[in-house]
């Protein structure tokens, strides 16, 4: 792996990733980040590998359901390996507007195959990231293996599911090189504010209602950013062609035992709020979401017993963490939250992504 393409860079995840691959992993080619810059994706989440001038870090704004504009990118720095990232990420707004998650996770993932087939002889992996959630629901009992029929829910996981199909096939059908990573939630820096943890973070930080959807008793399995970045890069680097890899870190909360657990954090770390009162008091319950998936649980025995990963982060550590670098980077945060990003999501879906919220409970 000398000129690995890293789709979707400039976001959450794999703004982690090339920071990994790039000052802590084993990787020693160089990274071609492709992003479209959507409202998700953000430049300053890699300013810093930005400027670091050892050429070993290049952007090219664009989108991957482009072929011609990808086929060129594949030629121009004769790829030979991809991690592919990019994807609209958010349940809720799929919900609100399915149109750009079928363009983006299911063409734009179609579009960067058949790039790599046509070039199979020089591609040695294709590595797809995605999502426990194509695996549907949990009951009360029992985790997903990598044996678990799909079943998503959502038009998101929908198109995750539909894309890692697309990525099994290639290999079946045309013997590429693929593995695939299926992980459990993340948190952890450079997290967009619309998903549960950083908008709870900065929501309970400046004292405003925690919203929590139906009655908080929905289960994710969380796992810190880093341990997922370690775990894609070992299987990367160790996976069998084919396989699939669960990733998860088996700290299983509901979503109100997770608030009221941040809540506390931050009432250590920052004092109570300027009225007196602990911020579990912010909690609100709203509408639920619908088609809300009851429960996620990964058994992530197979890449620990075949690729000796497992997560380092405990749920404690990892939230500190998090909560910290949120503290020492308002000026991130400030520019995600701007009006520019507003106006982004206005334009593009044409409503609010939290529609579905109306009517709230209290
Ligand atoms: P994110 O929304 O933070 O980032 C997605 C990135 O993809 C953004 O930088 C965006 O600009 C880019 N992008 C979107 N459409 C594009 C297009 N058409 N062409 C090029 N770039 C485009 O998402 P994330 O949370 O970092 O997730 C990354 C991947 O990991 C996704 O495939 C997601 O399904 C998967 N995943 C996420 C989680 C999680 O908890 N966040 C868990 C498991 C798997
Ligand atoms: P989210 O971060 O959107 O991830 P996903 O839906 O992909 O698991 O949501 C995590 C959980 O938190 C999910 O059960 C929905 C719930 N949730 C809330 O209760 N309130 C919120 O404002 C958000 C964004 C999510």
């Amino acid at each position: 792996m000398r000129n690995l393409l890293v789709t979707g860079g400039c976001g959450f995840i794999g703004s982690n990733l090339l920071r990994y691959l790039l000052t802590e992993s084993s990787f020693e080619g160089r990274i071609i980040n492709v992003d479209a810059l959507t409202y998700a994706g953000n430049p300053l989440s890699v300013a810093d590998l930005a400027i670091r001038g050892d050429g070993r870090y290049i952007f090219e704004q664009a989108d991957i359901s482009d072929a011609e504009v990808m086929g060129r990118i594949f030629d121009d720095y004769q790829i030979d390996s991809v991690c592919h990232l990019a994807a609209e990420s958010h349940v809720d707004r799929s919900i609100s507007g399915p149109a750009p998650f079928i363009h983006t996770n299911i063409l734009g993932t179609y579009v960067l195959l058949e790039q790599a087939r046509a070039r199979q002889d020089q591609i040695v992996r294709f590595h797809h990231v995605s999502t426990d959630e194509v695996f549907g629901s949990l009951g009360e009992e029992g985790y997903f293996t990598e044996q678990t029929a799909y079943q998503p829910s959502s038009p998101y996981s929908a198109s995750k599911a539909s894309s890692d199909h697309l990525v099994r096939a290639y290999h079946v059908t045309y013997g590429l090189p693929v593995t695939i990573t299926t992980c459990s939630n993340n948190y952890g820096p450079y997290q967009f504010p619309e998903k549960l943890l950083p908008l709870m973070l900065l929501n309970a930080t400046a004292g405003a209602a925690l919203p929590v959807y139906g009655d908080g008793q929905n289960v994710r399995d969380w796992l810190y950013v880093g341990d997922h970045c370690s775990a894609i890069w070992r299987v990367m680097t160790a996976g069998a062609l084919g396989e699939t890899y669960n990733v998860g870190g088996y700290a299983e909360r509901n979503n109100l035992e997770l608030v009221q657990q941040l809540c506390e954090l931050l009432d250590e770390e920052l004092g109570p709020l300027p009225g007196g009162g602990p911020r579990r008091d912010l909690i609100t319950f709203v509408k639920d979401r619908p088609g809300h998936d009851l429960r996620y649980a990964i058994d992530a025995s197979k890449i620990q017993r075949e690729l000796g990963w497992s997560s380092e982060e405990s749920l404690e550590s990892g939230l500190l963490r998090t909560l910290r670098w949120y503290q020492a980077n308002a000026n991130w945060v400030e520019q995600v939250q701007s009006g520019a990003y507003r106006e982004w999501i206005g334009r593009h879906y044409g409503v609010d992504s939290t529609d579905h919220r109306e009517g709230e409970d209290s």
